[in-house]
């Protein structure tokens, strides 16, 4: 949510932050914005849209020289949280004396009041942000010099946020500082480099440091210092550089998204070897389970979706009790967990604000925290006591794909290992069940082979309908769920999601003539009630295409309008390969409509605010 970076050194440095700006574009693209210092003043360009229109707005810029000329400056890419977009609203944002800019990304909670307490002391605000209020504070300090001004800032804060500021006064100097939100440093040679993700900064970097909450980080070209609140210099943490330094590209495929989809059988592969290796980092996950009493799992949007399946296959195969919520409900809930329990934190990037407040509440509450994460070295696998991680590649399109499938692969092999930990399986089913899921990768390749020309064809009929109702039951809902969600999100299409067995508690006022409901009827211990569902869809006129699993269509073929066959896999597993065809339903949709799939409107691959 929001993209952050800042360069100071030797070299020009407007493009190496433009350049670090598109690498971090994934996390806010509505607009834009860079300033450097030069002889005592700030030179600062902004735009509304992504890094293509604020690159333009650097080129046609009359200030070329002094652009040209600064070897320090930070940059913004935003996703609008306090003020609407516009230029205005745009980072970098400075104070009212001229003194000071800022990149913030976050949420400044306390921003009302200390705007009355700054306007009352005579501030004047140019923008609708709660994160001008950094500037002007910062600004008003400055008399110990930018690190001092920032600690003091920091002590006035509430909220989540990090945030980079330059000083007019200190051209060669940024101080950087986070709470919650994350932020790195990274040298190379007499340069640094910040940057709210590793991904933003170069990949030649020597070496690179994640900054901790309430620390400061003070970079000139030949160091860094890092301090705590009290001033204490504090040793740095440093990352694993590997997984950062290889850029994602769709190269061959029309987009992300497209590329991400057809790279999930090779995603599943990494993901099991990684889990065969029993990769995880601290603790190990399943032994923490075995013991264990309850696990929660709590995740956010397509997270959410993956910790649904997660449900069934912990219960089944690993004979535990679980609970499932999304992250911004359970941490508000006063939730019933302690020592004994288990919170499993699921999120691709590692980085959720709601789903990392979660997991803080259930520490707080004396249970065991874990978490599955597609990230090395993100915000989950520094606050949890074990982490495990899916190896999907890093995951681009702002539509999660890929790491859905690996999340619930790794689910799946978490659950065997527990079961097996726990006694509840026996070593014939669990070799059984291990078989399914190292098949998986193949699975979802020839699922991807059959959907190809029915979804093509689905896609045609209805590219230009205003809602779906997507129905399923048992692991089938999560499917169905997603499904709606990618459909929502890429295409801008309304669509429901629902219990089958609720549809017609309600929703069934919503079908007419011709509707598209799309069922996901694959192989489960309902799928005969899951017919009769289908029935009463078809009654009411509704075109239904279903989802079913190859050798058990038979009774589902009867009543829907449209099948996609997908391979048969382990009841739980079938969520892997029956996502495939949604996922592919919802690219298409949006494509016919022209909309481009990997930047969907008001969204951010990254939700660091609450
Ligand atoms: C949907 C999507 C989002 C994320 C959600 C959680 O395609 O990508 O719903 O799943 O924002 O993100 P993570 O998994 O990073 O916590």
């Amino acid at each position: 949510m929001c993209g952050i970076v800042g360069y100071v050194g030797h070299r020009p440095c407007v493009e190496l932050l433009l350049d670090g700006l598109e690498r971090l574009e994934y996390r806010g693209y509505d607009s834009a914005g860079v300033a450097v210092p030069v002889r005592g003043a700030f030179v600062r360009v902004r735009s509304v849209g992504g890094i293509a229109a604020l690159r333009g707005a650097v080129a046609g810029d009359p200030r070329q020289a002094a652009l040209s000329a600064a070897t320090a400056g930070i940059g913004h890419t935003r996703w609008a949280t306090h003020g609407r977009v516009s230029e205005g609203n745009a980072h970098p944002l400075g104070d009212d004396r001229h003194r000071v800019q800022i990149v913030l990304n976050g949420i400044v909670e306390n921003h009302v009041e200390l705007r009355d307490e700054l306007r009352a002391d005579g501030a004047a605000f140019a923008s609708e942000t709660d994160a001008e209020v950094v500037a002007h504070l910062v600004g008003r300090a400055l008399d110990r010099g930018l690190a001092d001004a920032v600690r003091a800032t920091l002590d006035r804060l509430d909220g989540h946020f990090a945030f980079v500021a330059a000083s007019a006064a200190e051209p060669g100097v940024l101080v950087g500082t986070r709470r919650a939100c994350p932020l790195v440093v990274g040298h190379r040679d007499g340069e640094r480099f910040f940057g709210s993700a590793l991904v933003g900064l170069p990949d030649d970097l020597h070496g690179a440091h994640a900054i901790e909450d309430d620390e400061i980080a003070v970079a000139e070209a030949g160091s860094t210092q890092v301090v705590d609140a009290a001033g204490a210099v504090v040793r740095p943490r440093w990352l694993e550089l590997e997984a950062a330094r290889v850029r994602p590209s769709h190269a061959g495929h029309e987009s992300f998204m497209l590329a991400e989809i057809g790279e999930q059988p090779q995603a599943l592969r990494r993901t099991l070897r990684a889990q065969s290796a029993a990769h995880a980092i601290g603790e190990a996950p399943w032994e923490t389970l075995a013991g264990a009493r309850s696990v929660s799992f709590v995740g956010c949007g397509t997270s959410h979706h993956a910790a649904l399946v997660g449900r069934y296959l912990l219960e089944s195969w690993g004979g535990l009790r679980a609970e499932v919520d999304v992250a911004s409900e359970w941490r508000h809930r006063d939730p019933d967990v302690g020592p004994g329990d288990v919170v499993l934190g699921i999120t691709q990037s590692g980085e959720t604000a709601d789903t990392l407040g979660a997991l803080r509440l259930a520490r707080e509450r004396g249970a065991h925290v874990l978490g599955l994460t597609n990230v090395p070295g993100s915000q989950i696998t520094r606050e949890a006591d074990g982490t495990i991680l899916t190896d999907a590649g890093t995951e681009v399109s702002v539509a999660a794909t890929k790491t859905f499938v690996t999340q619930i692969a790794a689910l799946a092999g978490l659950a065997l290992r527990t079961g097996v930990a726990r006694g509840v399986l026996e070593p014939a089913r669990a070799a059984l069940l291990a078989d399914g899921v190292e098949r998986l990768p193949d699975v979802v390749a020839q699922a991807q082979e059959a959907a190809a020309a029915p979804v093509a064809r689905a896609v045609e009929r209805w590219a230009e309908e205003p809602f779906f109702l997507f129905l399923g039951r048992h692991v089938g809902l999560p499917v169905a769920l997603e499904g709606a969600l990618k459909l929502k999100e890429i295409a801008y299409v309304p669509s429901d999601a629902y219990a089958a067995g609720e549809m017609k508690h309600g929703p069934i006022a919503l079908l007419s003539e011709g509707t598209p409901v799309i069922c996901v009827a694959t192989e489960s211990p309902v799928l005969d009630k899951l017919r009769s569902n289908v029935a009463e869809v078809r009654a009411r006129g509704a075109h239904v295409l279903a989802i079913a699993t190859e050798g058990c269509a038979g009774s589902i073929a009867d009543e829907a309008d449209e099948l996609v066959l997908i391979p048969p896999t382990d009841v739980l597993l079938s969520p892997v390969p029956a996502i495939v065809p949604l996922q592919l339903l919802a690219y298409g949709i949006a494509r016919a409509r022209g909309l481009d799939p990997d930047r969907p409107r008001n969204l951010a691959k990254t939700v660091t605010v609450e």
